[in-house]
């Protein structure tokens, strides 16, 4: 994998992005795709709340776009105000966005606070028995 320091900086660096005028609550997340090449994507809130969407899906969603289908990991971080106090675990709606792209086996979510301090899980240690594209084959 790329260095996992330097994809950690990634989402770290993207968090001061984030648009949250109404949580104030920063989250930024860096994509890691087969090819090496990083996404980053941020929360984006909305005045009528639901279209807000989340930093994972952003950046899933920019690498997409892209022409991205093959991914390895993605790092998330976030905090009130924008100040990471504590790990900020993927809410379930993005979760399920993974499990559309992401082998459950091997694909790693890294939850960091600092470089120095990440906790990682496999997707399918934060979404055991999902549903995927090989159920409707
Ligand atoms: N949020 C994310 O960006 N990712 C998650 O997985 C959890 C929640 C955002 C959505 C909203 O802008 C704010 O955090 C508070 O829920």
């Amino acid at each position: 994998m790329t260095d996992k320091k330097a994809l950690i900086r990634a989402a770290i660096e993207a968090l001061p992005g984030s648009y949250v005028p109404y949580s104030h609550f920063h989250v930024a997340a860096a994509l890691l795709c087969a090819d090496g090449s990083v996404y980053t994507g941020i929360n984006i809130e909305n005045a009528s709340y639901t279209p807000t969407i989340c930093a994972e899906r952003s950046a899933f969603f920019r690498a997409v776009n892209e022409g991205r289908r093959e991914f390895e990991a993605i790092v998330i971080c976030g905090g009130k105000e924008g100040v990471i106090t504590d790990y900020c675990a993927p809410c379930g709606v993005c979760r399920q966005v993974m499990r559309e792209f992401c082998d459950p086996e091997t694909f790693q979510i890294i939850l960091a606070k600092s470089e120095e301090e990440y906790r990682e899980f496999t997707l399918k240690e934060l979404l055991p028995m999902g549903f995927g594209p090989e159920n409707l084959m």
